[in-house]
């Protein structure tokens, strides 16, 4: 499928995964319409891309009026990437105020998206929709609980919609990667940018292009193949708990 001309709004676009590929759709003439809160980092891509753009917290009561307002509800292809990670303790210590947030961005900010644009998409005679799960959707580890949950979410929510959608020319797709170096890491731990370069040591991680190439083949696989799901892990990481690491 041709992604030319193709209205693609993808949330989370100022950074890592979603920066990746609106860079990567880009090049392949896609119409981008790109939605994260940091202004300055999506004015920049932008120019790169010749995107449109809206500054805004996707979690905020007014996303959705303010998206409406700017662009309509019709996009040919829908991106939920927006998401993030906060802590990395037990849940018995965590604050209950990562866990809301985890929960509004991931989830419900996701699901409320894609209830607001899927009727005109099943209106208009189909199009995409595509998730940001994580191998957190399919394993649990430590210090990972509502995250994890937050993922689980996101593939159950994916899978149904994909069947309750069949017939009616959309693609419900999800990827689910397992460690790509973005910044990530830096949010879940707060900022301590030592505690999010740890993570990373010793083992090459997945780069943000590595998931824009996928979500482009994905994207253009011709009309009558879905891929549903793509899991994918660095060739050094086995499952989120079990990561090989050079030690010199
Ligand atoms: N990195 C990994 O190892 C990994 C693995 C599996 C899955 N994932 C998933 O991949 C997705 C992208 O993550 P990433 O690795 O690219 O991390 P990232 O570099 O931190 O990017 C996250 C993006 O989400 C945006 N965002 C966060 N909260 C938002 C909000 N309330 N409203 C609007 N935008 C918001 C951020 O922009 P602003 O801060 O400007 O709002 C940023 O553009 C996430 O769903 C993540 O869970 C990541």
């Amino acid at each position: 499928m041709t992604l030319l001309g193709k209205k693609i709004l993808i949330t989370g676009a100022s950074s890592g995964i979603g920066e990746a590929l609106a860079l990567a759709l880009a090049q392949k003439g896609a119409s981008l319409f790109l939605v994260a809160r940091r202004a300055d980092r999506l004015k920049e891509l932008a120019e790169k891309t010749s995107a449109d753009i809206l500054p805004i917290d996707i979690s905020e009561a007014g996303f959705l009026s303010a998206l409406e307002k700017k662009w309509g509800l019709h996009f040919d292809v829908l991106i939920n990437n927006a998401g993030l990670a906060l802590g990395r303790g037990p849940y018995a210590t965590s604050e209950m105020s990562d866990s809301e947030r985890m929960l509004q961005v991931n989830v419900e900010a996701a699901f409320r998206l894609t209830h607001a644009l899927l009727p005109k998409m099943l209106e208009l005679g189909g199009g995409d929709i595509l998730n940001l799960c994580s191998v957190a959707g399919h394993w649990t580890y430590p210090g990972g609980a509502i995250y994890c949950a937050t993922k689980h979410a996101l593939w159950a929510f994916t899978k149904a919609l994909r069947e309750e959608t069949c017939g009616k020319n959309l693609r419900v797709m999800q990827i689910s990667p397992g460690m790509v170096e973005s910044e990530f890491s830096e949010v879940r731990f707060k900022g301590d940018k030592d505690k999010a370069r740890e993570v990373y040591q010793g083992m090459t991680p997945l780069a943000p292009s590595d998931i824009a190439r996928m979500i482009v083949f994905m994207l253009e696989q011709p009309r009558h193949v879905c891929i549903d799901e793509l899991i994918t892990m660095p060739t050094d990481q086995g499952s989120p708990t079990t990561v090989s690491r050079r030690t010199t």
